[in-house]
């Protein structure tokens, strides 16, 4: 197994482009199923996720090729409705292949996700909304079986918290139903808009992009699609808070400054420099030394669905927490198990106390954490590591990194060129 040793202090400079959105290129590869033929997917980040969604796909029958970013698949075959426990419970994002796969031979089998390192995370919002359109669900054998004897039918779906996967596969099942689907207290994340224009451009019928209710008017087929994925917010907030952290002034290319409105606000808050182009965030941050006053403000956060701070930086907003001046607190409201990178941070010297949902982070001030041996437990808690290292003074050594390789396009190699001192070796 490989691990990641930092060694910290040192800032960053110069430049780094952001790669395609993973939560947005899972979906739209899901999305491919529903038409036969050959698609197009563009800017789709080369991560365990997307070649673990790509995996899933090839079982069901589809075929694939890469070319730098961009992966043609080709859905013309589909030799069944199946994805196996192997592949689902490596990654539970696996269940958006049941809305399209329901919507096109009208029968699924795919195994249920199973817990997960950040909550219980159930799938019955999807189950509950699918039933609507007539889908018949079961439970067997961990595995959730759904059949639909006849073609779906449009209904009104209603779900309690705006579930970001449950919203794309109830649309990719509706948008080849018959009649009318409302789905109310959608979610409303960029990703969702991304995997609407690509069923749009594929000749579906909806209305409401960006808004919390959506209206799909069922198509009888689909079109093979040629789309986009956007750049990755969650990436790019992530080097947001690592300058941040480490002091430096970088320049974030390749992104959408429009998609991070919560977390760009906060960090001024923090008392950083943020300048906001068309696709491009850039950030300067004082380089902090032991002992001297600290420039960085505690600031607190609640996390909540978009355009809400977003819960997947909820760990990297505190390892910025760790090392500002004050107390900040953080409030989790989307997960309820989201807390496990603290007792790796508190091997850092991180001072933190949690009460259910509710994190009390008292910032180090003067003080200057120090490096230390850590454990990624899971995709954005890794992060949270890697940005209290670059902050840290001496060695820091993260191990169980094949979590970060889930989400984060070649991160070490981004961090090198920023001037990091980083390098991943075999543990
Ligand atoms: C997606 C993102 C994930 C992000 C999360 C919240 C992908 C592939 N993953 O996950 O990175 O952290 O949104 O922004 O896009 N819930 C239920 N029942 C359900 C579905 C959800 O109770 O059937 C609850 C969840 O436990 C959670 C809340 O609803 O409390 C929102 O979760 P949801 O938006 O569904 O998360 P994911 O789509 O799994």
């Amino acid at each position: 197994m490989e691990k990641i040793i930092i060694q910290g202090g040192k800032p960053l400079y110069g430049r780094v482009a952001m790669s395609g959105a993973k939560n947005a290129a899972l979906p739209l590869i899901a999305a491919t199923l529903l038409a036969p033929g050959c698609h197009i997917l563009r800017n789709v980040p080369d991560l365990r996720d997307t070649r673990t969604m790509l995996k899933v796909l090839e079982v069901l029958g589809a075929r694939w090729e890469r070319n730098k970013s961009d992966v043609k698949i080709d859905t013309t075959e589909l030799s069944g409705g199946e994805a196996p426990y192997e592949l689902v419970k490596t990654m539970r994002a696996s269940v958006l292949v049941l809305g399209p796969l329901i919507a096109r031979l009208g029968y699924a089998r795919v195994s249920l996700p199973g817990g997960c390192a950040i909550g219980a995370r159930p799938i019955d919002y999807h189950l509950r909304g699918f039933e609507q359109l007539g889908v018949e669900t079961k439970l067997a054998s961990g595995y959730v079986e759904a059949i639909s004897n006849s073609k779906l039918s449009g209904g009104v779906v209603y779900f309690d918290n705006p579930s970001v996967t449950g919203t794309e596969n109830l649309l990719m099942a509706a948008v080849l139903a018959q009649g009318t689907t409302v789905i109310k207290n959608a979610a409303r994340e960029p990703e969702v808009g991304n995997l609407i224009d690509m069923l749009l451009g594929m000749g579906a019928c909806i209305e409401g992009k960006d808004s919390d209710c959506l209206t799909v008017q069922g198509v009888k087929g689909l079109q093979p699609a040629d789309a986009v994925i956007i750049p990755d917010r969650i990436e790019t907030g992530t080097y947001v808070l690592a300058v941040a952290a480490a002091g430096g002034e970088v320049t974030i290319t390749n992104c959408n400054p429009n998609h991070l409105p919560s977390l760009l606000e906060k960090v001024r808050d923090v008392g950083v420099e943020v300048e906001e182009g068309e696709s491009e965030i850039r950030i300067k941050a004082s380089v902090r030394r032991e002992g001297s006053a600290q420039s960085l403000r505690s600031v607190n956060i609640r996390t909540m669905p978009y355009p809400g701070f977003p819960t997947d930086l909820q760990a990297q907003f505190m390892a910025l927490m760790m090392v500002a001046e004050g107390v900040s607190i953080i409030h989790e409201t989307i997960f309820e198990n989201r807390f496990m990178h603290v007792a790796e941070l508190q091997r850092m010297g991180a001072m933190v106390d949690i009460d259910g949902g509710t994190a009390v982070v008292k910032g180090l001030g003067e003080i200057v954490p120090c490096g230390a041996q850590v454990m990624a437990t899971d995709l954005r808690a890794s992060a949270s590591l890697v940005i209290a290292g670059l902050a840290a003074n001496g060695m820091t050594e993260i191990t169980r990194i094949y979590h970060l390789e889930r989400g984060y396009e070649n991160m070490v190699e981004k961090l090198l060129a920023l001037g990091a001192d980083i390098r991943k070796v075999q543990e």
